[in-house]
């Protein structure tokens, strides 16, 4: 990450503080009496200083941290010297995969407990001691969420409020940031999407997921619990769910290219989407958790925007597949649930804490695709790459 040498000059934690011990006394004091413009500004600058030291030592629980961004961030958290849980309840349909943490040996620096979000008596325990937990189980799939709006209910709403309530009884002093979505506005009314934009979900995940992120402000509000949540945008890079298309079209796309495979865009593919790497997403929740100025705070993440066939265009000429792309009339279920043109406003995580998605498309999808033709075993067909060795 860069330091920044900034217009206030950059500044310096004093000696022997901690960026979070720091930030914890700063906040509510010498910020409060700032005009807002200056204290987004100045503590955006602030941020720059290095919060990466402010995880050694941590105690920091990821849930969801076999999947796709939990996994990421864990072997993140770990290489910053982190005493990282891991807490995912390897359901096979979803998208945890112990390979996520065996590859490199992170298995053995991140302990990993398998316990499901929903089983308070297991989250009572697990959330004690913790200094950050980084909320990022879930049901991620939307056409999953139509068919069954039950489960999804469980482990995106529910679930929630067994976490944020074994935070209130056990561990009241811990800082909590949750994985929101984009999917959470639905269609937009006007682009790029800022966090004012109203919120009317097009499917039962994005209602489900609105309804966890305001439990968690809540909770902050009324409890003093200290919760933040991003609003990721697709997300892609190594270590997703390839077996097939329910968890969103990338890594579908990207395993379809690879193997040579015709790509489907549904329609005339000049729908618009933002698309982050997964190491600027995780960047994003570590600033978030470093210190206190996110407390309460809801952000976009997200990106230039890019038509779904520039995308893929892209992706055959990186891959080089035969099979290139094919335009399809939309299926029924899923012109139901499609959010149409998106693209996000980041100009506030921007401000505030100065993030800024930082791989682009060409280089983010090229490290993906490299990681997948060297991993793929690990990631689709295991029982007959197995059967094969
Ligand atoms: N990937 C994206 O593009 C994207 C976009 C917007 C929001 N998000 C959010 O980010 C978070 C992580 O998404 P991801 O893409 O890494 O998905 P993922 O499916 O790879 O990871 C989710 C993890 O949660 C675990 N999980 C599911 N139900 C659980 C339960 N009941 N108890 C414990 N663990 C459970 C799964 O086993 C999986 O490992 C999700 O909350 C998702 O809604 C992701």
């Amino acid at each position: 990450m860069n330091i920044a040498t900034t217009r206030l000059g950059a500044p310096r934690l004093p000696s022997g503080q901690g960026w979070t011990q720091f930030a914890k006394g700063f906040a509510p004091t010498v910020v409060g009496a700032l005009p807002g413009f200056f204290r987004g500004d100045y503590l955006g600058q602030l941020m720059e200083v290095d919060y990466r030291e402010a995880y050694r030592g941590r105690r920091v629980m990821v849930t969801g941290g076999l999947g796709f961004i939990g996994s990421n961030l864990a072997r993140r958290l770990a290489d910053l010297g982190a005493d990282v849980l891991v807490v995912d309840s390897l359901i096979p349909v979803y998208g945890g995969n112990l390979f996520n943490l065996n590859l490199d040996g992170y298995s053995a620096r991140v302990r990993v407990n398998v316990a499901d979000i929903r089983t308070a008596p297991t989250m009572n325990y697990l959330v004690q001691g913790q200094d950050i937990i980084f909320n990022l189980a879930g049901q991620v799939s939307h056409r999953d969420s139509m068919i069954d709006p039950y489960t999804d209910l469980e482990i995106n709403c529910r679930s929630q409020v067994v976490i944020l309530e074994a935070c209130r009884h056990y561990n009241p002093g811990v800082k909590i940031i949750f994985a929101g979505t984009r999917q959470q506005y639905g269609k937009a009314d006007y682009l790029p999407v800022d966090e004012r934009h109203l919120m009317h979900p097009t499917d039962v995940n994005g209602i489900n997921k609105m309804a966890g992120e305001w439990y968690h402000i809540l909770y902050n509000n009324v409890y003093g619990l200290r919760a933040t949540s991003l609003r990721l945008t697709n997300t892609y890079g190594p270590r997703q769910w390839m077996k097939d298309e329910r968890m969103g079209f990338i890594s579908w796309f990207v395993r379809l290219a690879i193997e040579g495979r015709p790509i489907p865009l549904w329609g005339d593919g000049e729908q618009i989407r933002d698309l982050n790497y997964v190491d600027d997403v995780v960047e994003a929740f570590l600033m978030v958790g470093a210190g206190d100025v996110a407390n309460g705070q809801i952000y976009n993440l997200g990106n230039d925007p890019v038509t779904l066939r520039q995308f893929v265009e892209l992706l055959v000429e990186i891959t080089q597949s035969p099979g290139g792309y094919i335009l399809h009339p939309w299926p029924d279920d899923r012109k139901r649930i499609d959010i149409g043109a998106y693209y996000g406003n980041y100009g506030k995580i921007s401000k505030e804490l100065s993030w800024q998605p930082r791989v682009p498309l060409r280089e983010g999808l090229t490290r993906m695709v490299a990681y997948y033709r060297e991993h793929h075993a690990h990631y689709w067909n295991e029982e007959k790459n197995l059967a094969d060795k």
